[in-house]
């Protein structure tokens, strides 16, 4: 049965950005000719450049533009030519919440094979997903500054949920805990300090859990304790559901021990599907190596995977999971993005 064509947006943004990006795409169209998946693509130029050229960062059109979509796929954002917080908030935060993909889905899984940091530990222990909340908390931009380069300066950045933002995101949680075979779910939080944002967290959570999901198993961390079981005991973990702040933080940890920032990837996710997603490496546009031939290509590529998957494509995301399962152990450290692009096609 021929099925639609899908319609994918691609910003390749900055940095390192087209250099995995254009290998993601390299492995995309081998595997959808394979399986008969059918795609237009449309590359946008948003990112540092477009913007020191045009003066655009995103604007309310552009965003327009997107919602045409199926799916978006984005490479890195930021640039050492422009002020930290413009391309950052104003492309990717701005897609995030004006497209209200409320769920940031991080895997945290070690290839078999692929070395850890972490001593003793394999694939057998590293195997979790963090749902970070994604459109409120410290990223909600209410705050602001008094009395600034005075000494009685005044600076807020307040950290803003309400309870249908907390219920979604905890909800989509327990279904993704749900359908793993564990299905344990850690709230990670800071109940000690943090007393009424968490409190309202840890109430949905426990309700939630009571009401509709009783097969789901509960636990609770406070995150600076998740930090170090992240490091020490990682197969603690099978679902965590915790706030934008700290799922930022956490799932950088969680991609050193599945190997490296290039080992990440993770999917903006608007569950309903009202909007489209944004699926991207959890790496930025890494500007110490950009332009290097240097940059892993498999976590963009990983992040294809993801995207195949959400759109049910799920024998295209079987055959590049095969792929990368092949070439993941291989030395990397030691190989071009080039390289690993050439091993990753020959074993598709
Ligand atoms: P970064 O992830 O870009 O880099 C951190 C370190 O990891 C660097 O040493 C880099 O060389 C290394 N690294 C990252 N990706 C790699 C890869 N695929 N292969 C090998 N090494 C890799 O984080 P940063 O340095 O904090 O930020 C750089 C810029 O990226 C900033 O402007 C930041 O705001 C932005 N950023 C964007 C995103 C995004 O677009 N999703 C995410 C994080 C940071
Ligand atoms: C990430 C990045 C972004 C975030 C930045 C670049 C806005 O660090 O995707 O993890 O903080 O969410
Ligand atoms: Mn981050």
């Amino acid at each position: 049965m021929p099925h639609k064509s899908y319609k994918i947006a691609v910003i390749p943004g900055d940095g390192i950005g087209p250099e995995v990006t254009n290998v993601a795409f390299e492995i995309l169209s081998k595997v959808a000719r394979k399986h008969n998946v059918t795609y237009i693509e449309r590359v946008f130029p948003f990112g540092g450049e477009h913007y020191l050229r045009t003066g655009e960062v995103l604007s309310n059109e552009s965003i327009d533009e997107l919602r045409k979509y199926d799916v978006i796929y984005l490479g890195a954002i930021g640039s050492p030519k422009v002020k930290p917080g413009i391309l950052e908030k104003g492309i990717l935060l701005n897609i995030r919440f004006t497209l209200d993909q409320y769920i940031n889905l991080r895997p945290v899984k070690l290839y078999p094979g692929v070395e850890t940091p972490i001593k003793g530990k394999g694939s057998a222990e590293i195997d979790f997903v963090v749902v970070r909340e994604n459109s409120g908390g410290l990223y909600s931009g209410v705050g602001g500054i008094m009395m600034k380069g005075t000494k009685d300066e005044i600076a807020i950045n307040s950290k803003v949920y309400n309870y249908k933002q907390v219920e979604r995101c905890v909800r989509y949680a327990f279904e993704v805990a749900r359908n793993r075979p564990r299905k344990l779910l850690a709230l990670v939080g800071k109940t000690n300090v943090l007393t009424y944002v968490f409190d309202l967290w840890e109430r949905v959570f426990n309700e939630l859990g009571e009401k509709e999901f009783p097969d789901v198993r509960r636990e609770y961390y406070h995150v600076d304790a998740a930090a170090m079981h992240m490091i020490k005991n990682p197969e603690k973990f099978d679902v965590m559901v915790t706030t934008n702040m700290f799922g930022d933080i956490l799932t950088d940890i969680g991609a050193v021990i599945q190997g490296g920032m290039g080992m990440a990837s993770s999917g903006n996710i608007n569950p309903e599907k009202n909007t489209p997603s944004m699926f991207e490496p959890v790496h930025g546009s890494a500007p110490d190596i950009a332009g290097q031939n240097k940059a892993n290509p498999l976590a963009a590529v990983m992040t294809i995977k993801m995207m195949l998957e959400f759109l049910g494509e799920n024998s295209a995301a079987k055959d590049i999971d095969k792929s990368l399962m092949k070439v993941s152990p291989m030395n990397l450290e030691r190989m071009s993005t080039r390289d690993v692009a050439k091993a990753l096609i020959e074993n598709i």
